[in-house]
């Protein structure tokens, strides 16, 4: 009897499982009615009385050691199957590639910037306007073409709606709710019926900015506008300005930069007249201020509107506008700020 207690000592203390099975078998091996420690304690019968007293002590020796097997073995197992069953190791490097901002994004919050830095808010208004503050309030006339359905996409159930042609409509929402000085920029998406190009969309962004208040000149929106070129591109950017015309503004301009790509010697970006325009710009019309309940003997302003799109691409160098709608990860990637 000693030697097989010695045995099977030897065989439960080598005794491994990889799983719950195995552990049963091992358990109904030694501890089932049938098992062998039973088995033992049957034979203790036959021992000797004199040498009782030391059987039963190995006896129950070998009993204790397969209990505190299956016990031991047990808990590594479930341990196991909690690991396993939770298939993330979170001691793992990070696999997961981070998202970057959309260079439309960089650039609105760089032109939001460059304008908080001298003092103008940041205003919006609704993408879905109506032709008050689309239109009538910026003094277009009644027969003008922007007004035409070529242009201007309405909404069917209610004609007197149309999505926003330009966000210069926040001017107007601006200014009918509050007195001068008024200082403020709009962001914000814009919608016309245009073919889709590689230089035109029917859904771009812009940014209008408006500055109303006693004695605002030309001068004033010059030197403004001089300022932000030369944060957003460079120090040595010049300005220049073409008449235009626009019916909310007199006098109009239109705002040419001196080419980033080639810094004005000419390269087919700027159509090798090294300048390239970048936002419509001009005096608050009298009749916009007073559609606004704004006194125009009073008060003066500047407005101007930019394309977000036509900047990020001169900025960047993108010779496609279409690419910034089509959300292909190779392109956005290049635009992950440096670490
Ligand atoms: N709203 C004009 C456009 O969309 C831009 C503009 C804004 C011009 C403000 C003058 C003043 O083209």
């Amino acid at each position: 009897m000693e030697e097989k207690i010695a045995l099977y000592l030897k065989e439960i203390a080598a005794f491994s499982a990889d799983n719950l099975e195995q552990l049963e078998a091992f358990r109904i091996k030694f501890l089932s009615k049938k098992g062998l420690v039973p088995a033992l304690f049957a034979d203790f019968k036959e021992v000797a009385p004199e040498d009782r007293k030391v059987m039963g002590q190995r006896l129950n020796e070998l009993k204790t050691a397969v209990q505190e097997k299956i016990v031991s073995l047990k808990d590594q197992l479930d341990s196991k199957v909690e690991t396993t069953g939770n298939k993330q190791d979170v001691t793992l490097p990070s696999q997961s590639t981070l998202g970057s901002r959309h260079p439309l994004s960089i650039v609105r919050n760089e032109i939001i910037d460059i304008f908080s830095r001298i003092g103008f808010t940041v205003s919006e208004g609704p993408e879905i306007e109506d032709d008050f503050h689309n239109f009538t309030a910026l003094n277009f006339p009644e027969e003008h073409p922007a007004r035409d359905m070529q242009d201007t996409f309405f909404i069917e159930k209610d004609p007197d709606l149309a999505l926003r042609t330009h966000t210069s409509s926040v001017q107007v929402r601006v200014m009918e709710h509050s007195q001068p000085p008024l200082r403020t920029i709009s962001p914000g998406r814009v919608f016309r019926n245009e073919a889709i190009s590689a230089r035109a969309h029917c859904i771009f962004h812009q940014v209008e900015g408006l500055y109303v208040d006693e004695g605002v000149s030309f001068t004033d929106l010059k030197q403004t506008l001089l300022y932000f070129a030369r944060e957003l591109f460079s120090e040595n950017t010049k300005i220049r300005f073409r008449p235009s015309y626009f019916p909310f503004t007199e006098p109009s301009a239109e705002m040419d930069v001196s080419c980033n790509i080639c810094g004005g010697e000419g390269c087919n970006i700027c159509k090798y007249t090294g300048w390239v325009e970048i936002l419509g710009c001009g005096m608050v019309d009298p009749n916009v201020l007073e559609a606004c309940n704004i006194d125009s003997k009073k008060y003066t302003g500047f407005a101007f509107g930019m394309g977000i799109e036509r900047i990020t691409m001169l900025k960047y160098q993108v010779n496609d506008l279409r690419l910034f709608f089509e959300n292909d990860v190779r392109f956005l990637n290049q635009f992950k700020p440096a670490r």
